[in-house]
């Protein structure tokens, strides 16, 4: 074999990165692979859209012709969305060709069906992009601790929102206006709500957790939050009780049941994840023999994420070569993994209580968190003008998450107190 064609669909931010990774590297990844990668078509949405450097004849209009070209082997799917690429790869696999994905969102939803699929026709489906853009995560953990017992996995996997919460740190930006230069730098997905709402971290740590524990976790069962609740205020007081703001997403195997879950915690400054900044993700890793393990690298943006696209490439063409497809390691089981239930998680929590300035609303706070048996650690109050809100920022000790809830509603239900008063957990470890 001299020369190997790959039908790429996509050609946004992550494919038009990878054609360039691809042509720019054409000679060393023939060096070291031993064929020439020809990107033979490339489907888009609008062929029309002046591209540079693309030959003629090379785009097309969706992926029909992709699928039904015979000297394309391999597919890369990078357009995003889930319907359309549920269908391309579906029929891809079928067809025997082999599949490269970005897509935390498909893959969480119908990985499942899709792995069995690639098994059925012996063909490979592979993923690395879709989890920590350039940080070969998904490779460590189905390869590099092969021999290790994964205990959980702790990590910031969303580029969009940790550069988000570090502009609104780092330089006060708004929430808007750190958004929006996310979206500039294409971190963000077509629809960011996905990324500030905590989706895509959520996809991403289910899929995490589906193939370090080797049983599925569906996303949507998972206790799910985002930063759109995190302000300036919680930042600065936070700054000052020496915490820092991350959206975390975390995969622990307890006993018998996962905690699988994702939400806006504060860190102790000196945490690992503490000083992962921008668009940077980080991945920290417990397992029996290699003990605490810590991946760290670009988690959003076309060259990162092309670099993980990239070495599945080279992977599927080195086992296409020596003839030992499909890879079982890349397959999980199908069978569902139990979830320990969201009431009974325990944290440490800090409270953010909006208030007026009147008497009696310490009364009622303190009163209903002991009545529901929470025990504070601090009370700080900050109270700048009286005709103003204050704000009433509360650490209290690990108690359930069942009893906080409750203890939250009631305190917000009392008068002078405001409905955008808020909780986040505190991460130890
Ligand atoms: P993007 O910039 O929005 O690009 C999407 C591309 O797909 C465009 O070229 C678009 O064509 C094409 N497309 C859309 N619908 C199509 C269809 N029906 N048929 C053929 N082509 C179609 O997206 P992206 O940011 O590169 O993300 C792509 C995927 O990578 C997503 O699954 C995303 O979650 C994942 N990912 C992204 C990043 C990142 O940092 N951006 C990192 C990791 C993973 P037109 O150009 O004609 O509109
Ligand atoms: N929108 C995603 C992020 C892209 O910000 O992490 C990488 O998956």
């Amino acid at each position: 074999m001299e020369r190997i064609n790959v039908g790429l669909v996509g050609f946004g931010t992550v494919g038009s990165s990878f054609y360039s990774l691809i042509e720019k590297h054409k000679n060393r990844l023939k060096e070291q692979l031993g064929v020439e990668i020809c990107i033979a078509k490339i489907g888009v949405r609008d062929p029309g859209k002046k591209r540079e450097y693309i030959p003629e004849g090379v785009l097309v209009q969706g992926y029909e012709e992709i699928l039904k070209d015979d000297t394309v082997p391999i597919v890369v799917e990078l357009m995003g969305g889930v319907e359309k690429p549920l269908d391309l790869i579906s029929r891809a696999l079928k067809a025997g060709k082999h599949v490269i994905t970005a897509n935390k969102a498909l893959l969480s939803q119908y990985g499942d069906k899709l792995f069995k699929l690639a098994r059925e026709n012996g063909a490979e489906l592979k993923f690395e992009a879709s989890v920590g853009g350039g940080i070969p995560v998904i490779k460590v953990i189905q390869e590099s601790l092969k021999g290790n017992e994964i205990q959980s996995v702790t990590g910031i996997l969303n580029g969009t929102t940790n550069y988000i919460l570090t502009r609104m740190t780092d330089a006060r930006l708004s929430f808007k206006q750190a958004l929006e230069e996310a979206k500039e730098k294409g971190f963000a997905e077509e629809d960011p709500t996905l990324d500030i709402e905590g989706i895509d971290a959520a996809q991403k740590i289910s899929l995490l957790a589906s193939i370090s524990f080797r049983k599925w976790v569906n996303y949507r069962d998972i206790l799910c939050e985002g930063i759109t609740k995190v302000t300036g205020k919680d930042i600065e007081f936070a700054g000052i009780s020496g915490f820092v703001f991350k959206l975390i997403a975390t995969a622990k195997m307890t006993e018998k049941k996962a905690i699988v879950t994702v939400f806006p915690a504060l860190l102790n400054r000196n945490h690992p994840l503490a000083s992962v900044r921008e668009e940077y993700n980080g991945v920290l890793i417990q397992s029996d023999f290699l003990g605490t393990s810590l991946y760290l690298g670009r988690g959003a943006g076309g060259s990162a994420t092309a670099s993980s696209v990239a070495s599945d490439l080279g992977d599927i063409i080195e086992r296409i070569r020596m003839k030992a497809l499909p890879d079982p390691v890349g397959m999980p089981p199908v069978e569902k993994l139990d979830l320990f239930p969201q009431d009974d998680l325990q944290y440490k929590y800090f409270l953010h209580f909006v208030t007026d300035n009147k008497p009696g609303i310490w009364a009622a706070v303190t009163g209903l968190l002991a009545s529901n048996g929470i025990n504070i650690e601090s009370v700080h109050q900050k109270w700048e003008d009286p005709v103003k809100l204050s704000d009433l920022y509360v650490l209290v000790d690990k108690t359930r998450e069942l009893f906080v809830r409750k203890a939250v509603k009631e305190i917000v239900d009392s008068p002078g107190i405001h409905k955008s008063s808020c909780f986040f957990r505190i991460l130890e470890g």
